[in-house]
């Protein structure tokens, strides 16, 4: 899961202007230090604040917490039996929640910052300051008001007839049989839609470009290692790589801003929407790439996890196909060929008449969305559940802490949306039940946006095809694939691949 994606300001551990032979002696020198001290202090594992501390090589803890997040949490806070833990990655003091009342601080508590959290322990959003370009108004508010405006209702119904061409095209692309790998073709799906939001129509209008565009998304995202996260400034082919992906990034995007800003009209498009706010350029393309980046990963995943689930559900498939046929009866045009017929539905009802799909949805986003939110405490210590949290810990929670807590959804590893029909709005009095969208201070500002965009994506298939799931023999699997929580990026597939066979049917009526 990636929640890191607001375009940040400079890491503390960024130093590009270090020499590497002073980097790894430096390096080397705080690791046997940091031991050292962790050592001396392994037997306490309470701190003054009666909090339990995990002690240990802080080196390990850190390369635990970046290679098997979900493992590290879940499996500490089981085998503690507590509901905080503070621990250490090198230098920086980590507390972790859970329970209502963590969460509750969690979410809620004002001086408890998003981009400061995930700025130095979170992903690889890719963003121009990797190589040495600095926006002037990279900042998240004007990020998350730039978000907002591009996804206002107005916007969003002007752009639906577009996305829903791109997709049919793309689906039309795939042939009248066949079979897919849905963790590329349904993403695909997802990042030209992005695109078409996030940045302009010449972009978005050539295949070429946008084909480009996914590939350094992918190396970027390839180049990142445990320890490309944890010493961003440490030279080596990891450092290479992001920073050519990043490169890529920047120039590709940099051509469209020129073509832009050469132009004498002034469209809608997102990106001119930024040049008539007066940024720079390195501030267009750096919000560019964080609507990219944010609008692809997490709904780009579930997406594809959504139509294997309900590839795997027959009874929910067919209800959601009754509830895609009532939906085009009661608002889709009635000639023309499906994509068009689905234009003329307008933005409430795709939004207030698919229950069974958003349920679908909700109950996916549970399955997948457990990785580790963060934040960082900038306002000086504080009690949480009678606990000291410092000035400067950085604190993390867990999603799947809550997503799998059998007393708010019983039986939590079957896959069951029901759970949220018969409960609409969370009714329970649990607080803050469900995190899937974020909540509290920074509810999830691209919501609207990804839930169409994955709601036309599943309309226009299943109105077009009829599909199964199958291996790579094209057999019914044994097993479905699963996500894997420990990925930091976002819910990949572990496990052996399966596809979808599909076939293309008569249009629905
Ligand atoms: C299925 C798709 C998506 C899911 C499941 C999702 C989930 C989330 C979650 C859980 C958070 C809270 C993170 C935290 O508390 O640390 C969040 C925040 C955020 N999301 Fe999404 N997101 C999705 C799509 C998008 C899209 C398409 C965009 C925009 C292009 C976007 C932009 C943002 C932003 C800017 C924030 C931070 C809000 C703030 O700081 O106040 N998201 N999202």
């Amino acid at each position: 899961m990636a929640l890191s994606y607001i375009p940040s300001s400079e890491g503390f551990w960024r130093t590009s202007e270090t020499s590497p032979t002073i980097i790894t002696l430096l390096f080397s020198f705080c690791f046997i230090a940091i031991s050292f001290i962790s050592a001396r202090s392994r037997s306490r594992n309470k701190d003054g604040a009666k909090m339990y501390h995990l002690g240990g090589y802080p080196m390990l803890s850190a390369w635990l917490f970046f290679t098997k997040r979900y493992d590290f949490m879940c499996g500490t806070f089981e085998r503690t039996g507590q509901k905080m833990f503070r621990f250490r990655i090198l230098q920086h003091h980590v507390v972790a929640l859970s329970g209502e009342e963590g969460r509750k601080a969690f979410v809620s508590e004002k001086n408890f910052d998003l981009q400061e959290g995930y700025r130095i322990l979170g992903g690889p959003a890719p963003s121009p300051r990797d190589i040495n370009i600095e926006p002037v108004d990279g900042g998240a508010t004007l990020f998350i008001k730039h978000v907002l405006n591009l996804f206002r209702k107005d916007r969003i119904m002007d752009v639906t007839p577009h996305l829903l061409e791109d997709v049919n095209r793309r689906m039309d692309d795939w042939g009248k049989s066949g079979k897919i790998n849905p963790f590329q073709e349904m993403y695909n799906l997802v990042f030209q839609m992005t695109v078409r939001m996030g940045t302009c129509r010449e972009l978005a209008d050539d295949p070429q470009a946008t084909a480009r565009l996914s590939k350094l998304f992918l190396l970027h995202e390839k180049a990142a290692s445990p320890i490309s996260l944890l010493l961003p400034w440490l030279p080596g082919r990891a450092k290479r790589a992001k920073e050519q992906a990043t490169r890529g990034l920047y120039d590709l995007l940099s051509s469209y801003v020129d073509l832009r800003r050469q132009s004498s009209v002034r469209s809608a498009d997102a990106i001119d929407m930024l040049i008539a706010d007066g940024h720079d350029d390195a501030t267009t393309i750096a919000f560019t790439l964080g609507i990219i980046f944010a609008g692809v990963v997490n709904t780009g995943i579930n997406v594809c996890w959504t139509v294997i689930y309900l590839g795997d559900e027959p009874a929910w498939k067919q209800k959601v196909v009754d509830e895609v046929k009532t939906l085009l009866f009661n608002h889709g045009s009635t000639t023309g060929p499906i994509h068009q017929r689905f234009s003329a539905v307008p933005l409430n009802a795709w939004e207030e008449e698919m229950p069974v799909l958003d349920a679908v949805i909700k109950e996916t986003i549970r399955f997948t969305m457990s990785g580790t939110a963060l934040r960082r405490n900038i306002g000086g210590d504080m009690l949480i559940a009678h606990k000291t949290v410092r000035n400067g810990d950085f604190l993390a929670y867990s999603l799947g802490d809550i997503h799998f807590d059998d007393q708010i959804y019983p039986n939590p590893l079957s896959f069951d949306p029901a759970r949220f029909l018969e409960q609409p709005g969370d009714a329970s009095d649990v607080l803050f039940p469900f995190l899937g969208w974020g909540a509290g201070r920074h509810p999830c500002a691209g919501m609207r946006a990804a839930k169409l965009e994955i709601k036309l994506a599943i309309a226009l298939f299943l109105s077009k095809f009829e599909f199964s799931i199958v291996d790579a023999f094209g057999k019914a699997p044994k097993y479905l694939p699963q996500p894997d929580r420990n990925n930091i990026q976002n819910a990949k597939p572990l496990g052996d691949p399966c596809y979808l066979k599909f076939e293309r049917i008569e249009s629905m009526r």
